[in-house]
């Protein structure tokens, strides 16, 4: 997508053996592209959130472990780097899912050949992504436009959560695909941007992204959506996911859970683009079996921005003596859940329309665990 008019992914490999990515704790302040050239600079750039979003963590994931082969290219070294980066995040489900595919393509490789390899199956699983994602953005523009033609042309309201934008992705976003679709379609819509306390995702990078593509948007308080459900100023709900169970409970950012509640209490209908890379068919409660992640409390305690003088500073927002609880993320029940806008056309949240999509994947699942 575009950045003052320069068209970017969020990573990619370059000719001098680095790979580039946007360092994301520093938008929407300052766009700052890092190179990552070992292993540990990868895992530190996912646990740091430098990267971050599911599929973007997944990709990442299999780049870092690219660079990894490059020192040390042996089975030994291939089963230790993949704990490594699957230790960097727990609940986001592409991390594993990349990993193992990594892993089973590259342990029949001849050793010498490996890192280049790796390379090569990293790059392939970022085109992969991008077109997934404008298969996401193709299905659900046309719930969009079907909006838009019921409202006779009046702007679409589409509330979305965290990122699940270009930013998390290597391009186009998940539920923001749809989003940019119907806008280059000349569809009028307006979005509604979470902010998404503590790391404020929404405030800091979707409003980022929609703000450089020229997309029409409002950063919103988290607090906010329920009221404005009830005021019927939101059409769509769009978010994310994280890791959807084979039962179609769905996992994303903390607060998402909310938004359902509210948009089921008000006939809003809620929709989870969720590429098939977030699916966890070897899980089936969302609730008891996903992991979530617990971060540092400071995400709770501080909050950075910027001065008037452009310094970027963290402050504190807190009592000193007051304890902070950080669970990043938050399960919404399938039952909450209108549908869900794969690569491959929007499904029930269920069993069984899940399994008629991916049958491939219901029996991978079975044996590989992910
Ligand atoms: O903690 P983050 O910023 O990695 O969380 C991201 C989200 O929860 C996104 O909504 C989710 O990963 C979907 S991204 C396409």
């Amino acid at each position: 997508m575009r950045v003052d008019g320069i068209s970017y992914r969020t990573i990619r490999p370059l000719a001098d053996g680095g790979v580039e990515i946007i360092d994301q704790t520093q938008l929407p302040h300052v766009f700052a592209p890092l190179v990552l050239r070992e292993l540990a600079e990868a895992a530190n750039a996912i646990a740091q959130m430098q990267v971050r979003g599911a599929p973007l963590i997944g990709v990442t994931a299999a780049y870092g472990l690219a660079l990894g082969l490059r020192r040390d290219a042996s089975s030994a070294a291939l089963a230790r780097d993949i704990e490594l980066l699957a230790a960097t995040r727990p609940t986001a489900i592409n991390l594993r899912w990349a990993l193992e595919r990594m892993r089973e393509a590259l342990m029949p490789v001849a050793q010498a050949e490996r890192a280049e390899a790796a390379f090569a199956l990293a790059g392939e699983m970022a085109e992969e992504d991008v077109a997934v994602c404008a298969a996401i953005g193709d299905h659900g523009l046309a719930l969009i436009a079907d909006i838009s033609a019921r409202k006779g042309g009046a702007p679409v309201n589409i509330l979305t959560h965290c990122n699940a934008g270009w930013l998390a992705t290597v391009d186009w976003g998940t539920a923001t695909a749809p989003i940019y679709k119907a806008h280059e379609a000349g569809i009028a819509l307006h979005v509604l941007v979470d902010e998404t306390r503590p790391r404020n995702q929404g405030a800091a990078l979707t409003a980022f992204e929609l703000g450089h593509h020229g997309v029409p948007h409002a950063v919103i308080v988290d607090n906010a959506g329920g009221h404005l459900m009830q005021k019927g100023e939101v059409d769509l709900v769009i978010v994310g996911t994280d890791r959807t169970t084979a039962r179609g409970d769905v996992c994303n950012k903390i607060g998402t859970y909310l938004k359902a509640l509210a948009a089921h209490d008000n006939g809003v209908p809620f929709y989870v683009a969720a590429p098939s890379s977030s699916i966890d068919f070897s899980l089936h409660d969302g609730m008891a079996d996903i992991p979530i992640e617990a971060r540092s409390p400071r995400e709770v305690t501080h909050m950075s921005g910027v001065t008037e003088h452009g310094e970027i500073v963290s402050i504190r927002v807190t009592p000193p003596q007051s304890p902070a609880l950080n669970p990043a993320f938050d399960v919404t029940p399938a039952r909450l859940v209108t549908g869900l806008i794969t690569e491959r056309g929007i499904i029930g949240a269920t069993e069984v329309a899940l399994a008629q999509a991916f049958p491939e994947r219901v029996i991978q699942g079975i044996l590989s665990g992910v």
